[in-house]
């Protein structure tokens, strides 16, 4: 590792530590750096660069903190031995396509909910389309994209809906948004109005559960149990509420759902809650919200159909999103509304000038058409089976009777149970503190609960060793 490698450039507005620091993970991925090395000290690093030595070891520290170098006292700072040989940061996608990074974007942190394999994205068959599709661009496409969301992917989705989830619909009931939280907002200002309230799985998505209470919904939890959402339970809340004040108009207008893996507990809803949620809908006149965010993520059994194939009233709205089938930068995601509301949705885009970049939708049409989608979705779903099994069993390893993971058949997380009497939000907060993402299973909840657990991703945990690492420094955090 030589000065000219790490060289630093004092223009940028990225802190110079963070660039030390971010190229002395380039030189951990690359192998410049291998597992088990003495890294310079402080000092002569510091001279060697022309930096102060606070700036050197504000880098060091960071990742120290991260487990990325261990410091072994008068003996000097080692890199990690625990680290897998040049592969750990190829968790960043530009370090996995071998591009410089671009500074300023934070890696994601290990365990971090939400993400797909960034190291296993075919970027070059995507850069491939997109420059094929720059290139034939029309002055059309320059224009404003239509707010509705580009006809041509709406065409590949009913296609794939059809056939994938079950779905019938006709492209003119597809809305493309940037986001499932952006398709809540859209329904809120639809059909909803504030005030009103809906049924939300307890525990259920925190970031869906933000975004419906800053839209002005009142959400009452309902339990999940083995089969998923407890209709019943919502039912008895609601007659309950009923008896207490009769002129409260309690009755919920909507419900929001994961059935195919509930997020967080990874359940799958039964036929039976299915069709015993959809009468309810139909007798209330209440939407369903059904948010099919995984499904494609399944590793046991037969994949289920969506509940909204088994919608004959048209009280379903059903939500999609790539950001966990493609990744999340690519910001597009989809609804399906009932035909009865397409133009009320329609309106809604116009007045909110909605619309999402043609371009990006083109591609996504051209990897959905040509196949690749298909075949990325098969690779992913062997290489997550294969990481998580990794993560549970150095889990296991490493924690012992301490926890306890329900498998359930698909998904893109654990959820590591603890005993009821852990603090699972401080452990999370240190886990934080020590550069792990993942969340307290507790903050998932509305009301106070006495479950306690951490939900941690798997899908970039590179293999077993990685998933050792990782968990031995989990482990740490429990003692
Ligand atoms: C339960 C659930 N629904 C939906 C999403 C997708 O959200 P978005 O489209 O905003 O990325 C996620 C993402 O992590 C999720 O965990």
């Amino acid at each position: 590792m030589s000065n000219t490698q790490l060289r630093l450039d004092r223009t940028q507005n990225v802190p110079i530590y963070r660039q030390l620091y971010q190229r002395l993970r380039e030189a951990m991925a690359d192998g410049r750096l291998p597992p088990g090395k003495r890294v310079p000290s402080v000092r002569s690093l510091a001279s060697e660069l022309n930096l102060s030595r606070g700036t050197v070891e504000l880098a060091y520290q960071l990742l120290v903190s991260e487990g990325y170098f261990l410091p072994r006292g008068p003996a000097g700072t080692i890199v990690s031995p625990h680290l897998p040989e040049s592969t750990k940061p190829a968790a960043t996608p530009e370090t996995a396509t071998g591009q410089e990074p671009k500074p300023g974007l934070a890696p994601p942190l290990p365990f971090q909910l939400g993400l797909p394999a960034l190291d296993a994205f075919p970027n070059k068959l995507w850069t491939r389309l997109t420059h094929r599709r720059l290139r034939a661009q029309t002055s059309a496409e320059l224009n404003y994209p239509p707010p509705t969301g580009h006809p041509a992917l709406k065409r590949a989705l009913v296609t794939y809906l059809g056939v994938s989830r079950g779905i019938a619909c006709q492209p003119e009931q597809i809305f493309i948004t940037d986001s499932y939280r952006d398709s809540l907002g859209l329904i809120c200002r639809a059909l909803l109005k504030s005030g009103d309230s809906g049924w939300f799985e307890e525990p259920g998505y925190l970031m869906a559960r933000e975004r419906l209470l800053n839209e002005g919904m009142h959400l009452t939890p309902v339990g999940v149990d083995a089969e998923g959402l407890n209709v019943e339970e919502g039912l008895n809340v609601e007659e309950g509420l009923n008896v207490e004040d009769e002129s409260r108009a309690t009755s919920a207008r909507f419900a929001v759902v994961t059935p195919t893996h509930q997020s967080p507990t990874g359940v799958t809803m039964t036929l039976a809650r299915r069709q015993a949620l959809l009468a309810w809908a139909s007798r209330e006149n209440a939407w369903i919200i059904e948010d099919d965010y995984d499904s494609e993520y399944r590793y046991h059994g037969h994949p289920v159909p969506a509940l909204k194939s088994l919608d004959h009233d048209d009280r379903v709205l059903y939500a999609g999103t790539f950001s966990k089938v493609l990744f999340p930068a690519i910001k597009l995601a989809y609804l399906v509304v009932p035909l009865s509301q397409v133009a009320i949705f329609q309106q809604a885009m116009q007045r909110l000038g909605h619309g999402c970049p043609t371009l990006s939708q083109a591609v996504v049409t051209d990897f959905i058409e040509e196949g690749h989608f298909a075949r990325h979705l098969k690779r992913m779903r062997a290489l997550y089976k294969v990481r998580r099994e990794h993560l549970r069993q150095a889990l296991e390893h490493h924690l012992g009777d301490r926890i306890r993971i329900d498998l359930q058949a698909g998904g893109m997380h654990l959820l590591v149970r603890l005993a009821d009497d852990i603090d699972d939000v401080a452990i999370a907060s240190r886990a934080a503190s020590a550069g792990l993402g993942g969340h307290a299973l507790s903050a998932w909840t509305l009301t106070p609960t006495r479950q306690s657990g951490m939900l941690l991703s798997f899908t970039n945990v590179i293999d077993a060793d990685h998933a050792h690492a990782l968990a031995a420094r989990l482990a740490t955090l429990l003692e």
